[in-house]
C-alpha cells in the first residue's frame, strides 16, 4: 500500500534529467552545501549543469533510491530568480509555452534497505532511454572540500543509523516556485509512507534548510559544522535531523 500521488506529483522519468539538473543547479546555488563545493559555478555554469544532470541520472540509473518529481505552470522569467547562470545552448531541453505544466521540484529518497518500496516503480537502467547530455569536466568543484563534506556527512549518517530509516537524499524546489507548498507536499507523501512503514525519516540538512524541515515536525539530533579557509570563509552547516512516523 502506499499513499495517493497529490495532483502534479509524479515519479520521475528519464527524460525528465535534463530539467531536474536547471532545477537543481538554479535552486541549490546559495545553499551552504553548494557554495562549500563549487568555486564560483558561474564561471563554468555548463559544467555545473552538467554535473548536477548527471546526479539525476545516477539516482535513476543506480534504482536505490524513490525519485518524485512535481510539477507548476510554467514561469517564462524564472532565471530571473536565481542567481545560477544558466546556458541550456548544449543540451536538448526545450522550455515549454508560459503556463504549460514544468517541473519545479523533485525529491529522493533511499528507503531502508528492507524495503521493497523501490523495485515497485519505474527507474531503468537502459543507458539508450535518457536524453544526450553534455559530458562532466568538474571544472569550478573544489575537490578537498568536496571530498572533506561528503566523508563527514557519511559518516554522521553511519553513526547515527540513517540506513534504518526512509533517508531524504536531494530535495529540490526551483526558486521561482518557492513558498508555493511543493517542497512541504513532497515530504508530507515520503511521511505519509514512513508512517506505513512505521519506519524514521533522516535527513543530513543544509544548513540553511533547517528552519523549513523544523516546520514539517523534523527535529535536530546533531549538527555538523565544518569552519570556513581562505576559500570559503563561511563554511559549511549541515543539520543531521530526523522525523518519527508518531509525529502528525
Ligand atoms: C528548502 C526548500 C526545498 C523549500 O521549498 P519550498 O517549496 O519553498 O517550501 P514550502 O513552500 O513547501 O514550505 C513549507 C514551509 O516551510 C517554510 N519554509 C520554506 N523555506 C523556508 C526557509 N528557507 N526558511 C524558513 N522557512 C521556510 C514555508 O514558509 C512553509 O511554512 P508554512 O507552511 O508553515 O507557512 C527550497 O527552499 C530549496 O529548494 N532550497 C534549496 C535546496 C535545499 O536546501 N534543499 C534541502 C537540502 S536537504
Amino acid at each position: 500500500m502506499e499513499p495517493a500521488l497529490p495532483p502534479g506529483v509524479r515519479f520521475a522519468k528519464p527524460d525528465d534529467i535534463l530539467r531536474l539538473g536547471i532545477v537543481s543547479f538554479e535552486s541549490f546555488i546559495g545553499t551552504d552545501c553548494f557554495d562549500w563545493m563549487w568555486i564560483d559555478p558561474n564561471e563554468f555554469p555548463r559544467d555545473v549543469l552538467a554535473s548536477e544532470i548527471a546526479v539525476w541520472e545516477d539516482v535513476l540509473v543506480k534504482g536505490e533510491e524513490l525519485l518524485l518529481v512535481i510539477e507548476d505552470d510554467y514561469y517564462p522569467d524564472e532565471n530571473s530568480k536565481t542567481s545560477a547562470v544558466i546556458d541550456v545552448s548544449g543540451i536538448d531541453w526545450q522550455a515549454p509555452q508560459p503556463g504549460e505544466k514544468v517541473i519545479v521540484g523533485a525529491i529522493s529518497f533511499e528507503p531502508n534497505r528492507r524495503s521493497p518500496r523501490v523495485a515497485n516503480h519505474c527507474q531503468t537502467t537502459d543507458l539508450s532511454e535518457y536524453p544526450d547530455a553534455p559530458a562532466v569536466e568538474l571544472l569550478a568543484l573544489d575537490a578537498d572540500h568536496y571530498a572533506q563534506l561528503l566523508d563527514s556527512i557519511k559518516e554522521h549518517k553511519k553513526r547515527l543509523g540513517f540506513e534504518n530509516g526512509f533517508n531524504i537524499e536531494l530535495l529540490v524546489v526551483h526558486p521561482a516556485y518557492h513558498r508555493r507548498g511543493h517542497a512541504r507536499t513532497l515530504v508530507k507523501w515520503m511521511q505519509d509512507l514512513a508512517r506505513i512503514d512505521q519506519v524514521t525519516v533522516y535527513v543530513a540538512a543544509d544548513g540553511k534548510s533547517e528552519e523549513f524541515y523544523a516546520r514539517l515536525g523534523f527535529e535536530v539530533i546533531e549538527r555538523l559544522e565544518i569552519p570556513g579557509d581562505e576559500i570559503t570563509p563561511e563554511g559549511c552547516r549541515v543539520i543531521m535531523m530526523q522525523w518519527l512516523p508518531g509525529e502528525p
